[in-house]
């Protein structure tokens, strides 16, 4: 009965292959340089401590939504600290990084308004905004100028949003929070910025570059993420209580869905004692990632994403293929991922490397690369 839709699927599997597109399941294997853990805190003995006592305390799942029996103390004591800790009036816990853009994007931007997306913003963004209503203009990646430029001309008859990641997941550069300030002010319209893979890792207090940029003011809305540097899971849109208030209203994804377990509100608390108390976990995986970037005699730069662009499908798999031969976990990210003809390898550091495992794989990969392309010459 399904005979023609398993051929159309078999066939969109074959193109997959043949593009050097398909995407395979593999476990953690060798040391970790994929993962976003970036202060090493999901295997953390305190978090892990944390966890399995509120597991014992309030049990495995919160058996419903956050509106109906689902909802727990320790998520509105959780959310509490995290708005202070992103110096905000209020915070709301979502189960995933992608369900918090997803509500909140299908949330504020209505029919009538525009958003103004970065060129290179994330796939969970990408989608709220076309589940919106609102008319989208993507801008060139990090592009102040351009962005201005696009203001002056593309008008609405609504509200007008700019949304951006703050460090880019897939280039582990910065968007120019600054200028974009700048321009709200000249220009109205309301700033949401996605810290999923600065929070943590980038701030005096570690509650990422909106912090460090002294730009929290400019911005409506903040998406931080705690499954990555935090180690745990789930993500806290931060802003006024107008705005949380209206998302427990109106965001679908927080609505309709079954809340965490509330054993992660606890975790999370954990990782924010940790990450006030040992400042030293967010500087050392910023000095390793230095370091990488100075033994590959790349720009210089301290974000623990480091991009190494390989442009075609098959040698990004190649490159991947063999560091793991060597006992490296990195893996090859191409398109949708990241655009045609920019696959490549994002290596991502931790704070549980040496700077002797970093010196290491930083001379390994040299060699490899080279294997790599005096095979692409010779095919
Ligand atoms: C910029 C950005 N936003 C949101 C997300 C989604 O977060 P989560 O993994 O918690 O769903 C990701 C995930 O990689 C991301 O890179």
């Amino acid at each position: 009965m399904d005979g023609a839709l398993e051929r159309r699927i078999r066939s969109r599997l074959a193109a997959l292959e043949s593009s050097g597109l398909a995407r395979s399941l593999a476990p953690p294997r060798g040391i970790d340089l994929s993962s976003n853990d970036y202060l090493g805190l999901a295997h953390h003995p305190r978090l892990k401590k944390r966890f399995a006592a509120a597991i014992e305390e309030l049990g495995v799942g919160s058996t419903a939504s956050r509106l109906l029996r689902g909802h727990r103390a320790a998520f509105r004591r959780v959310e509490e600290r995290f708005a202070r800790w992103k110096e905000t009036a209020s915070a709301l816990y979502f189960s995933t990084g992608w369900a918090a853009n997803l509500g909140l994007l299908t949330t504020f931007p209505e029919e009538g308004d525009l958003v103004f997306s970065d060129a290179l913003n994330h796939a969970s963004i990408i989608d709220g905004i076309r589940l919106s209503k609102a008319r989208c203009v993507v801008f060139p990646h990090a592009d102040s100028a351009a962005l201005e430029r696009l203001l002056v001309r593309e008008s609405c008859a609504g509200r007008r949003f700019v949304v951006t990641e703050s460090l880019f997941g897939m280039d582990g550069d910065r968007a120019p929070l600054a200028d974009y300030a700048r321009l709200r002010a000249a220009h109205d319209f309301s700033l949401i910025v996605d810290e999923a893979h600065a929070v943590g890792v980038f701030g005096a207090r570690g509650s990422g570059l909106l912090q460090e940029s002294g730009c929290s003011d400019s911005v409506f809305l903040s998406v931080n993420t705690a499954g990555k540097a935090l180690g745990v899971a789930g993500a806290f849109v931060c802003g006024p209580a107008w705005a949380t208030d209206y998302l427990i209203q109106t965001a679908r994804p927080f609505i309709f869905s079954t809340a965490p377990p509330p054993a992660a509100a606890e975790a999370i608390d954990e990782a924010l004692d940790l990450v006030a108390e040992e400042p030293d976990l967010r500087h050392r995986v910023r000095s390793l990632a230095r370091r990488l970037r100075e033994r590959l005699d790349m720009p210089p730069d301290d974000a623990p994403i480091v991009p190494i662009v390989l442009g075609g499908n098959a040698a990004a798999v190649e490159a991947a293929a063999r560091l793991q031969r060597a006992g490296y976990d990195v893996r090859a990210i191409r398109p949708p991922t990241v655009p045609a003809g920019t696959a490549r390898l994002r290596i991502s550091l931790n704070a549980r490397l040496t700077a002797a495992e970093v010196d290491r794989f930083a001379s390994i990969l040299q060699k490899e690369l080279s294997g790599v392309a005096a095979c692409a010459a010779s095919s």
